[in-house]
């Protein structure tokens, strides 16, 4: 008997960006297919220049593929209005950056807590509570919750970063070379956290130019030119 593939989260059909600056053309993506399903944890591995942020602006939605259908969890996303887009980012996408993008304004709990205060309908200050101290634990960060972000070490704040991209429990979690800005001590651990949750069933699309992180990821593929080259799965490869 044969068994229905499961719906992907994410699928890219065909997708072209083109940037047009003063008349000068640039193909940054030149038709991209891709499915990601639940529980992967896949790399995105190219050279400068060839296309990875601009495919992870996509997905995040912060940025629109000049042709091509993105669907996320079967909903076609070009079919959605800014506000709508909006609410599907914050329901269903987390993100990691390089630069952990926290707000030394406030506290390492407000800072996970953000994502959830824009919910709708609003969501409970209790389940926020809980919310907020489980993601902190599953970082190891709970002992940090009343810090400010720059009072903590780099590798510190990529883990409030993590808790503060599971908070709402996303459908998947874009990741933008988590280690660049720290050392190799911390990058590893970073890494092995990322793996960690990744084997508990949290989906996750990383972009490195780094192939020692890239190791880390079970499914990976190449970004060549704006092409994605053929994916390789982890126990194939070795
Ligand atoms: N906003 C933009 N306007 C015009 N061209 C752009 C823009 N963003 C990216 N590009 C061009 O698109 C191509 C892909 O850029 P992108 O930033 O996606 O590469 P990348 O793989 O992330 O590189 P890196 O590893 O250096 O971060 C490059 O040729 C770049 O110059
Ligand atoms: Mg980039």
């Amino acid at each position: 008997m044969t068994q229905t593939p499961k719906q992907p989260v994410i699928s890219l059909k065909d997708i072209v960006k083109v940037y047009q600056i003063d008349g000068v053309e640039t193909r940054a993506l030149q038709g991209v297919n891709l499915d990601i399903h639940h529980g992967d944890f896949l790399s995105i591995s190219g050279p400068s220049g060839c296309g990875k942020s601009t495919l992870l602006s996509i997905l995040g939605l912060l940025d629109t593929p000049t042709t091509g259908q993105y669907l996320i969890e079967g909903i076609d996303t070009s079919t959605l209005n800014v506000d709508q887009q909006a609410d599907l980012r914050n329901l269903h996408i987390g993100f990691v950056f390089q630069s952990f993008n926290l707000i030394d304004e406030m506290s390492v709990f407000d800072n996970v807590a953000l994502p959830l205060t824009y919910r709708v309908p609003t969501m409970a200050a209790a389940e926020i509570q809980e919310r907020v101290t489980k993601c902190l634990a599953q970082v190891q960060m709970e002992h940090r919750i009343a810090h400010r972000p720059n009072q903590l070490s780099g590798g510190q704040q990529q883990r409030i970063a993590i808790a503060r991209a599971l908070v709402g429990e996303p459908s998947i979690i874009l990741v933008d070379e988590p280690t660049g800005n720290l050392d190799s001590k911390n990058g590893d651990a970073v890494m092995a956290m990322l793996a960690e949750l990744n084997r508990n069933g949290t989906t996750l699309c990383m972009v490195t130019h780094d192939p020692r992180y890239a190791e880390y990821a079970v499914q990976k593929c190449e970004l060549l030119d704006g092409q994605l080259q053929d994916m390789v799965p982890l126990q194939e490869a070795i």
